[in-house]
């Protein structure tokens, strides 16, 4: 073990101002807690407040950091062998949008899959690139989307030869990793830069047991959530690159431009302790969450009607993160909006991810074999108490044939106007409108509406499934593009 990774020198550093307990005439306002509101204080300790400082040269500056905040960023950087970390308080949104404005600039090509998460768009739309999608592969027996493989990323490449950048996100949200060392290669093989959104595989790194982390797979930049699946305060994430390819001086800018200029150092403190919880004790405590996790699989396989996505149900070229279990509800005839209100509701348990079919439990660091206990008990109870004999109808296929008219920040520049579903067909999308399943979207702005989508929309909503993007109760009406 690299002896510096037990360091944390801005988590000490905030404590160590903490406990001075000094009068503060420095924002935040609520100076150490005094004014918080009674119930919170009551419930959260004032402790937690003396932390919630701002900069100032004793705690460092993220913007331009000289001592504590550049030594943690060093060290997440050691981690995970990058040459630099960002540390940011945005999440990955922030991650993906500043790796997408870095590697392009206004009309530059970007590939990418059409799963993609929504800051991915908003990156897109913010430096005025435009996209062009490779369409991920279902598995429409299992109702899941998988990844792309580096055949694929090829095609795409040679038939958009002057794209500037690739972006991944691997792993997808089901936990399922493509091949990144092959498509790291054809990236490079055509001089182009290869952006990950790890947002979910920050612990990849730490355990042969799981996929291969992002960096050491050949990607130039990559971003990870160190609040999904390690312990860092909701919000934390990092970016990391590596290599000549990208201009790092530019990511220091777009970084700053982007990031707030009073930054939570809870937050920032949290990414410091979860970076060395993961270095010094890493694969230690990844081994005993993939055993417990491995173990719930299994008996949850046991239970009638229901299944765990499992590696040998995967296609080959891929690879499953087994912290991730996805329960595939589809012989209960239950749904998983269902189960999920059924497990909010009487069981006191909540998952990160439902839609018609399926049901997401991410665990993490944190995650113990008493909580896996839980699941694996609300599963058998809601199988034997609820299963339904009926099956639940199959969506109808849609074949995500769009036509990109405008790029989408062109889409959103026109200004737009809100027309009922049926009238849109032929007009231009001013939303991103994304159906959980399968979670690809099927409207991004600039692309023309077709009467396959609207009427594909029409159909989700009369099964009661509601489209991320959609406002209000029911998706009766669609933004478009004003003079479309
Ligand atoms: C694949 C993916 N990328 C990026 C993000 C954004 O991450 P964050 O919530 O840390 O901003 C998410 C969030 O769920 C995600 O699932």
């Amino acid at each position: 073990m690299d002896a510096e990774q037990s360091r944390t020198p801005l988590f000490d550093t905030v404590l160590k101002h903490a406990k001075k307990r000094m009068v503060s005439f420095h924002t935040p306002g609520h100076k150490n807690g005094r004014s918080i509101d009674k119930r919170f204080l009551k419930f959260a300790g004032r402790n937690i407040f003396y932390m919630d400082v701002t900069v100032f040269s004793e705690v460092d500056s993220l913007h331009d950091p000289t001592h504590c905040i550049r030594e943690a960023q060093r060290l997440a950087a050691r981690a995970y062998e990058a040459d630099r970390a960002y540390f940011l308080i945005n999440g990955s949104t922030v991650g993906n949008q500043a790796m997408i404005l870095t590697a392009c600039n206004t009309f530059d090509e970007i590939i990418l899959p059409r799963n993609t998460h929504k800051s991915i768009i908003g990156g897109i739309i913010l430096a005025g690139a435009t996209p062009r999608y490779i369409q991920p592969i279902i598995d429409r027996n299992n109702n899941i989307v998988y990844n792309v493989s580096p055949q694929q990323v090829e095609d795409a490449i040679q038939r958009y030869p002057k794209a500037k950048a690739v972006i991944i996100t691997n792993p997808t949200y089901h936990g399922i990793s493509t091949n990144l060392e092959g498509i790291a290669e054809v990236v490079h093989k055509y001089d182009k830069i290869l952006l990950v959104d790890e947002a979910h595989g920050p612990h990849f790194k730490f355990s042969d047991r799981l996929p291969k982390s992002a960096i050491d797979a050949g990607a130039d930049m990559c971003v990870q959530s160190t609040h999904k699946i390690l312990s860092g305060m909701s919000q934390g994430s990092l970016l990391l690159i590596k290599g000549k390819r990208v201009d790092a001086m530019r990511v220091k800018r777009v970084v700053s431009v982007l990031q707030t200029t009073s930054p939570s150092y809870i937050i920032l403190a949290s990414i410091d302790l979860a970076r060395m919880q993961m270095a010094t004790r890493g694969e230690e405590i990844l081994d005993k969450l993939i055993d417990m996790c491995d173990a719930g699989r299994r008996q949850i396989n046991r239970i009638e009607h229901i299944a765990c996505l499992r590696q040998e149900d995967l296609l080959p070229g891929f690879q499953l993160d087994p912290t991730k279990i996805t329960v595939m509800l589809g012989q209960s005839g239950l749904s998983g909006y269902e189960v999920s209100r059924l497990f909010n509701e009487k069981y006191n348990l909540q998952v990160d991810y439902e839609d018609l079919y399926n049901i997401i439990a991410i665990s993490g660091v944190g995650t113990s074999k008493q909580d896996i206990n839980q699941l694996v008990f609300a599963l058998q109870d809601i199988c034997a108490k609820y299963a339904k004999r009926k099956v639940i109808k199959p969506l109808p296929p849609l074949s995500f044939a769009t036509e990109m008219v405008v790029n989408p920040m062109q889409a959103l520049e026109k200004g737009m106007k809100r027309v009922s579903i049926n009238k849109a067909v032929g007009m231009i999308s001013a939303q991103i409108l994304s159906p959980y399943p399968p979670g690809i979207p099927v409207l991004i702005p600039g692309e023309r509406i077709t009467r396959e989508v609207c009427d594909y929309l029409q159909e989700l909503v009369k099964m009661g499934i509601r489209v991320s993007g959609q406002e209000g109760h029911k998706l009766q009406t669609l933004k478009v593009v004003k003079e479309s």
